[in-house]
């Protein structure tokens, strides 16, 4: 195949450089097309347009295959930690025993938030969503280290990193500590990630949370799974504010921001709310499927679909074989799991998804487990943004270790009024 390609536009012929990655995906690049041609392209939604080179992620939609620099998914999920995964993400290559021991190490040392920051989660309402103090406490968290302001200084990255991973989980257990009136309970240092997480979020000071290996590892696996995805729409904001040389503290509260939606990370609080709804009503699940191929009835079967994913989610794959194996560990009948394997059924059985190509996407089961372990509903995004931190911060790591990064700055089709006159307000 050619490494060109030629657009015809008023009768002259512009040539194009192709771009080939090292998994055959092709990219005609556009850099010059305006400057030449003086048109630009137009894609909504970017679903057709690449943002950039990377080397952390690959995604084949058609095949479901998702791999972490190169290692498939379904091998770190078996073999891997996310702590672990997330060194991998981070650095590029595996850790050796002694590099994963320092990391781990350094994790644990950066568990606690500056004292001070108690007094910022007195000022949250009770109700305040998670997603909301996640964000806002991730940048309050970065006054506490002056270092961190400026143009991100390349060799202090891994103490930011570091903290960030660290921090983001102490933020996440102290706001759901906090919406229920409970006091905070501090990390522990001879707890890994995962544990101390629960630990902060459910021990009480009178007795520590019993921590079932079965539990911590179903929702390190969640971790695990949310840890990277390509240049999904929160990990696209990372890129777009780290390439204007904002603080990564900065770039990750914006990600927190872009995943709260449920069209986005938010899916998976939908997920277990359009179970439930469908569960309070009688229905097993079959009168949704038919709501939701309606697009008047404003049902949409949440958890399922993906822009890029025209196959099964590998995650999802993952995670249904972990509801089974957790929930039947836990002694745990869940009647959402039961609808959710009917409304697959039923869907993947169905000419409009099957059309569509909509299948289960990470966020149709997570919530399943998310439950069974006790952790709320409206904490379940949190979870995802814990997860996902990893992948954000190698992103980051991504822009502004490149010396050719320039400001993320997409241009646009202005459709608005032409000029025309001010008018004053005594004639309008
Ligand atoms: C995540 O990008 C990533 O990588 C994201 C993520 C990650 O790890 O970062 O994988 C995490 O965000 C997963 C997606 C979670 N969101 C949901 O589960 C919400 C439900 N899904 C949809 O809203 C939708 O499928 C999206 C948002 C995921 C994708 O939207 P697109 O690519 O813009 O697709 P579309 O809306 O153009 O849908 C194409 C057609 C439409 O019908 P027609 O106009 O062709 O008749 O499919 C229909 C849609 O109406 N459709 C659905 C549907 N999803 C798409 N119909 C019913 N139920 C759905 N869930």
């Amino acid at each position: 195949m050619s490494n060109e390609a030629k657009l015809l536009i008023e009768g002259q012929e512009h040539v194009l450089p192709v771009t080939v990655g090292t998994e055959g995906e092709r990219a005609v690049s556009i850099a010059k097309l305006r400057e030449v041609s003086q048109h630009i392209t137009l894609d909504d939604g970017y679903g057709n347009t690449g943002s950039c080179l990377s080397n952390i992620t690959f995604i084949d939609g058609e095949k479901g295959i998702l791999r972490y620099r190169g290692y498939p998914i379904e091998q770190l999920a078996e073999q891997s930690s996310f702590v672990e995964t997330a060194y991998l993400l981070i650095n590029g290559e595996l850790p050796t025993r002694d590099q994963l021991r320092q990391f781990s190490e350094g994790l644990t040392e950066n568990a606690y938030l500056h004292e001070d920051m108690r007094y910022h989660f007195e000022s949250f309402p009770v109700t305040a969503h998670p997603m909301a103090i996640l964000s806002s406490m991730i940048n309050a968290s970065s006054c506490f280290y002056p270092g961190l302001m400026g143009p991100a200084n390349v060799e202090r990255l891994p103490i930011h990193a570091t903290r960030l991973i660290s921090q983001v989980r102490t933020i996440a257990a102290y706001s759901y500590r906090k919406s229920r009136g409970y006091p905070i309970i501090y990390p522990k240092k001879n707890l890994k990630y995962t544990a101390n997480f629960l630990h902060m979020l459910f021990s009480q000071p009178y007795e520590d949370y019993e921590l079932r290996p079965e539990v911590v590892k179903a929702l390190d696996l969640i971790f695990l799974l949310h840890a990277d995805h390509e240049q999904n729409c929160s990990t696209a904001t990372v890129r777009m504010v780290a390439s204007s040389q904002a603080n990564m503290f900065a770039s990750a509260a914006a990600g927190v921001c872009a995943l709260w939606g449920p069209l986005h990370g938010g899916a998976n609080q939908a997920v277990i709310e359009m179970l439930q709804e469908i569960h309070a009503s009688g229905d097993d699940g079959s009168k949704f499927i038919e709501a939701a191929k309606d697009k008047n009835s404003g049902a949409r079967l949440m958890g399922f679909g993906h822009r890029v994913y025209k196959n099964y989610d590998p995650r999802a794959r993952i995670i249904k074989a972990a509801c089974d194996s957790i929930l039947d560990k836990m002694h745990i009948q869940d009647p959402l799991l039961d609808i959710a394997k009917l409304l697959e059924d039923k869907a993947l059985n169905d000419s409009y998804f099957v059309e569509r190509k909509l299948y289960p996407n990470v966020d149709f089961y997570s919530g399943i487990i998310m439950r069974a372990i006790g952790i709320p509903v409206e904490m379940f995004t949190v979870i995802f943004a814990i997860g996902r931190m990893p992948g954000w911060i190698s992103n980051f790591k991504e822009v502004v270790e490149n010396p050719k990064s320039r400001i993320y700055r997409p241009r646009q089709v202005y459709m608005g009024a032409t000029q025309r006159d001010y008018v004053p307000v005594e004639n309008r």
